[in-house]
């Protein structure tokens, strides 16, 4: 399998949004701002810069109109996107000129309600005249399937809620689907099955991984999603983003993880590893505390010990 691998992949960040939403403490807008200008100048294609969700829900991002408009004039190359819910958010980023956004729903009913407070069927409802929107003024929407591989609250997802989710989602106009393994349950075996099924009916251009790392098996799973021909993978900076269902575990598939593993593997993503480094570093330092980016703690100590073999 290991020689049907794609030449490139997009990695696209999630870091600011992911990342940002579960820090315990607020980071000043310019910081956030400097983060976003560190990726791009790390060289990622994509960046999600916030969301614009009701603050009360996530008071981490509750800035996302001035984090938008401190980057309102940025002209590529990077696209930048954000969270939108619904008309409210949407109104929010089209009046900073965002060119793309991302809707997020989830496979399971439970989830989906705790974490937009909506049925699945009026989730739909609430996308329908966001996408419309958007078509109209040439905005490109993604969306975002949560708990693809268990949710907290049902266990296991079937296959069939998946691709029903995914089916509407590309009615309604999505430009790519990110599956999402929101708390980090997955291995590969399920990722294959699940792969198959998705890929039986929506073309692998438009299918992007969204894996975190609570359980280690995120890389693993990106694997089976390369052999398979995905080549979007969703990561944030140095593992930024906890699972509130398993305290004190790292959270999403650090970016330096996955383009440590890609560029040795000989796939290109466009990305410069020693900056990503460097904008890693500006988050510890943001957030006070070590990130759990395993890849981020090598190349570190790499750094170290060239310096003191050059002293
Ligand atoms: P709601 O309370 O049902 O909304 O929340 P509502 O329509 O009834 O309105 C209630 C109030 O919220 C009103 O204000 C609205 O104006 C306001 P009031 O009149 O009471 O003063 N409101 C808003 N304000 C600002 N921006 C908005 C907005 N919408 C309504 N967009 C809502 C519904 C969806 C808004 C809420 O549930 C929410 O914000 N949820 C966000 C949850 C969230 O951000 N979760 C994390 C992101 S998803 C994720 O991380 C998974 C992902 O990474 C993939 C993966 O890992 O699987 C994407
Ligand atoms: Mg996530």
């Amino acid at each position: 399998m290991l020689d049907r691998l794609p030449q490139r992949v997009q990695v696209y960040e999630v870091g600011p949004r992911d990342g940002l939403q579960n820090e315990p403490g607020f980071i000043p807008t310019e910081d956030k701002v400097r983060l976003v200008r560190a990726l791009i100048d790390a060289g990622l294609p994509r960046v999600e810069i916030t969301s614009f969700v009701n603050p009360r829900w996530i008071p981490a991002l509750a800035d996302a109109d001035h984090v938008a408009a401190a980057l309102e004039a940025y002209e590529g190359p990077a696209i930048l996107t954000a969270l939108v819910p619904n008309e409210r958010g949407l109104d929010r980023a089209l009046d900073h000129g965002m060119r793309e956004v991302a809707v997020f729903m989830s496979a399971s009913e439970s989830h989906n309600q705790r974490n937009i407070n909506k049925t699945r069927a009026e989730t739909y409802d609430a996308f329908a005249p966001v996408f419309a929107r958007c078509a109209a003024v040439g905005v490109a929407v993604r969306a975002y399937v949560s708990v693809v591989w268990g949710c907290p609250y049902e266990g296991e997802v079937a296959a069939a809620e998946v691709l029903e989710v995914t089916r509407r989602l590309i009615e309604l106009g999505a430009y790519q689907i990110s599956l999402g393994d929101t708390i980090g349950v997955g291995n590969p075996a399920q990722t294959r099955r699940i792969l198959d099924a998705v890929l039986n009916e929506v073309p692998v251009e438009r299918v992007a991984l969204h894996m975190h790392d609570t359980r280690g098996a995120a890389l693993a799973n990106c694997l089976v999603g390369l052999e398979m021909g995905v080549t979007t993978f969703d990561a944030s900076l140095g593992g930024l983003g906890g699972c509130p269902y398993a305290p004190g575990a790292s959270g999403n598939l650090a970016t330096e993880d996955l383009v440590n593993m890609l560029h040795g593997m000989g796939i290109e993503t466009g990305v410069d590893l020693d900056r990503l480094v460097d904008a890693a570093l500006l988050v510890e330092q943001l957030v006070g505390r070590p990130l759990t980016g395993r890849a981020l703690k090598a190349l570190v100590a790499a750094r170290q010990t060239r310096r003191r073999s050059s002293e």
